[in-house]
């Protein structure tokens, strides 16, 4: 018996602050129009005083439950990627566990910045194939706004704060009808450390940081590294990138959508694209415009979906699922 991780529900949340590009631009020396031609982006959510990550990843779990016509009960494994845990330890996943009254299973976060969410489907779908656990919930969750420098211009009109969960389930391949993740491509490259990071941590300066990025250096090597992985997934699954349905990238900057699109001849609406709202949420980014496509009749059952992202480290990665 071969199982697949098939994806049952997704469910999203945003914080209800609204954060715009002309509010910034009366903090910091920049304007609406570098941040719209520099990245697309418009506005972007925070989080309230005292809301914590776990309380936006709860919210986005709910909502994918109850899309997935779920119970606490149901599910057996929570791994939630972040970057910007409630505590040190233990994980935002034992707290969001709790939060929404799940009592079995396993419960872990899981570190892999932006390229978190695809690190995450990637490793609940070995848990589930190989039979250890039926049911997941797979959570990005960042409240990103809380390590930014809000006086540095170049970082803090990037990111946003929200969530986005999808609820894994392994089914039987006779039955699951050609659905769930097909395949998965993930890579590293920490000599690249130094490109995007926090300057704070635990075992070095005991305080939280803040981020930094030397962006244009990040922009140089996205496209390349995100259409590689794209390309060697599809060729995986033995299909062509241009046969995927939908396109869901990482929101880090419209230009680098756009990058990739042109460079693997792909179309421009077949992207689903959430960046103009939300700006860059980090690990939240993917299921956040997966549950947009779904919310909004695009994303269908059967389609064929390919799912990117990079973020620090450096990571990157894609996945290939049919929803
Ligand atoms: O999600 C994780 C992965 N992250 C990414 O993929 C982000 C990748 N990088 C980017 O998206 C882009 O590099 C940025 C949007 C961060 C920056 O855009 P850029 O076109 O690469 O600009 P730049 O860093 O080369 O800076 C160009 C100019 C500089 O001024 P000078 O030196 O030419 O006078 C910056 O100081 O733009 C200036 N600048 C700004 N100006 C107004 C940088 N930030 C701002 C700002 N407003 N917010």
């Amino acid at each position: 018996m071969s199982l697949k991780a098939v994806v049952r529900g997704c469910g999203a949340y945003l914080p209800e602050r609204v954060l715009t590009n002309l509010e910034l631009s009366k903090t910091v020396d920049t304007t609406d129009e570098w941040i719209r031609e520099r990245t697309g982006i418009e506005e972007r959510h925070i989080a309230a005083e005292g809301e914590k990550t776990s309380d936006l990843g709860a919210a986005a779990a709910k909502a994918a439950l109850e899309a997935a016509g779920m119970n606490a009960s149901d599910i057996d494994l929570v791994v939630v990627a972040t970057t910007t845990p409630d505590l040190t330890f233990p994980s935002t996943a034992a707290i969001i566990q709790a939060k929404l009254g799940i009592e079995q299973g396993a419960a872990f976060d899981l570190q892999a910045v932006c390229t978190g969410f695809i690190y995450a489907m990637s490793t609940v779908e070995k848990f589930l194939a190989c039979g250890q656990h039926k049911r997941a919930l797979v959570i990005g969750a960042e409240t990103f706004s809380r390590i930014l420098d809000w006086e540095d211009r170049s970082t803090c009109v990037l990111f946003g704060d929200g969530a986005g969960a999808l609820v894994l389930e392994a089914q039987d391949e006779s039955t699951a009808n050609g659905r769930g993740l097909m395949g998965d491509y993930l890579r590293c490259d920490g000599r690249m450390v130094d490109l995007l990071y926090v300057d704070g941590g635990v075992s070095s300066t005991k305080t939280t940081g803040h981020v930094r990025m030397q962006g244009n250096k990040v922009f140089r090597e996205a496209v390349t590294r995100i259409s590689e992985a794209m390309e060697r997934v599809a060729e995986n699954a033995k299909i062509d990138v241009r046969d995927i349905d939908w396109f869901v990238p990482h929101q880090a900057n419209a230009r680098i959508i756009q990058g990739v699109v042109r460079k693997l001849d792909l179309r421009r609406d077949q992207v689903i694209s959430t960046i103009a709202g939300q700006g860059n949420t980090s690990a939240a980014s993917i299921p956040l415009a997966y549950c947009q496509g779904v919310a909004d009749g695009r994303i269908k059952e059967g389609d064929l979906v390919l799912l990117e992202a990079m973020g620090g480290g450096l990571t990157w990665g894609a996945a290939l699922l049919r929803a």
